[in-house]
């Protein structure tokens, strides 16, 4: 075993963690719910179910039971898995605009010419690092809407431009990703604007659940795959976090599902954004914020100020909380994209990377001491989703062919 170069990753386990069933927390992720959301995301003509692939040769190499990735790069042809939560936010909003129940209705009934001569042109505004205004502007120009997307400071020209591609207007501004989500929440009040936002904060709460709801479809996805082959369920889930919709939309639907022996669930986030593991690291449990530039590789993840919804649900349930730097998501890249013998190759952006990254770390670098606590060990069977594909080509090629951000 080598020790890698530089300061890795710092950890925490989450003191504020218990199993015990919060019905009411875990309501709004039931079965049912969750059947019903899944079901709406399946009438869209180009849905698919991602691959769920078992990379065995690799867990032998890294002495643990089995690791699979579900792989969102695949998910709608947009390389990342963002519109989960953007279809079924926008339909489930038009639904309700129409006072009916979205399990009732498709896709395409929403497509109608009927929905837009009752509720008139719509326009979806939001903000996002890249993958969440893609889904959005595509989920609204599907559906006939318009939409508006803005991206903060540092935002690259490729993924603007994909925005764009999906018929929205976009822009960069000049801010933060906290503050141009403030911004457009100010814009749609001003202009009567539709906020289809990722994230919660007090006052704004019900279209991130519903963002939440069509994440955890995919965990919907992976779960109903493994019952159906007969398959062990997962003992440890490691999910990556920006402001923590995707990670406790999942965790929630294992955790219900589950309940009487739900996987571990395991936090990463990078280390200049790393809001939950400095929220698990304080002796209060309270939410902490990070602010500035947020300057990570893992753009995605970059977001310094936790869902209010999002955060009480990882405070309970997620056992460990990791603050990672770029290397460890550049390796999970690299291991990902150059797989061992028969096991699948997998093209996985920064932070779709960062989980495997971790995983590798732990097995690879003389951390058995954390391995231990986290009873991470070769009867382990691990999980965990690529969310993003090469959604930013130069940089996946600069870090997979040229070896940027290299760990040894
Ligand atoms: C590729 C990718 N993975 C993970 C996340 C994290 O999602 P969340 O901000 O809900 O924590 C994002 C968010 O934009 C993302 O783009």
């Amino acid at each position: 075993m080598s020790k890698a170069k530089g300061q890795q990753m710092k950890w925490v386990k989450n003191a504020f963690y218990s199993s015990a069933y919060n019905e009411e927390a875990l309501a709004d992720f039931s079965s049912d719910v969750i059947s019903n959301v899944l079901q709406f995301q399946q009438t869209h003509p180009l849905y698919t179910h991602t691959p769920y692939v078992s990379l065995q040769n690799l867990a032998d190499y890294l002495r643990v039971g089995e690791i699979k990735v579900k792989d969102e790069s695949k998910r709608f042809r947009l390389n990342a898995f963002k519109v989960m939560g953007g279809i079924y936010a926008v339909g489930k909003y038009l639904a309700e605009q129409l006072g009916r129940d979205i399990g009732d209705l498709s896709f395409a009934d929403l497509q109608a010419d009927e929905v837009k001569e009752k509720l008139g042109e719509i326009t979806f505004i939001s903000a996002t690092d890249g993958n969440h205004g893609r889904g959005i502007a595509w989920a609204a120009r599907e559906l006939g809407q318009r939409s508006v997307i803005y991206m903060p400071k540092g935002s690259t020209e490729s993924r603007l431009e994909a925005i764009r591609n999906e018929g929205a207007f976009a822009e960069i501004t000049d801010m933060n990703y906290d503050d141009t989500v403030r911004m457009s929440a100010n814009m749609a009040d001003e202009k009567g604007w539709v906020l289809v936002q990722d994230t919660a904060w007090e006052g704004y709460e019900e279209i991130p659940l519903w963002i939440m709801q069509g994440y955890a479809g995919i965990a919907k996805e992976m779960i109903d795959e493994t019952e159906n082959n007969g398959e062990q369920p997962p003992t440890h889930v490691i999910l990556q976090a920006g402001v923590g919709s995707f990670a406790a939309g999942i965790a929630a639907y294992y955790t219900e599902y589950y309940r009487e022996n739900p996987p571990k669930i395991i936090v990463v986030e990078p280390d200049l954004a790393d809001c939950y593991y400095r929220s698990f690291s304080n002796d209060t449990g309270e939410m902490e914020v990070v602010s500035g530039h947020l300057n990570s590789i893992m753009a995605g993840l970059c977001c310094g100020e936790p869902n209010t919804r999002a955060f009480p649900l990882l405070k309970q349930y997620a056992i460990a909380s990791f603050s990672c730097n770029d290397r460890i998501a550049a390796l999970g890249m690299r291991v990902l994209g150059n797989p061992l013998g028969d096991d699948a190759k997998i093209i996985s952006g920064e932070s779709g990377a960062v989980p495997l990254g971790l995983l590798f770390a732990l097995r690879s670098y003389e951390n058995e001491h954390i391995c231990e606590k986290l009873g991470l060990d070769e009867n382990s069977r691990v999980t965990m989703i690529n969310t993003e594909g090469d959604t930013d080509v130069q940089q996946y090629l600069d870090i997979v062919w040229k070896g940027h951000y290299d760990n040894e």
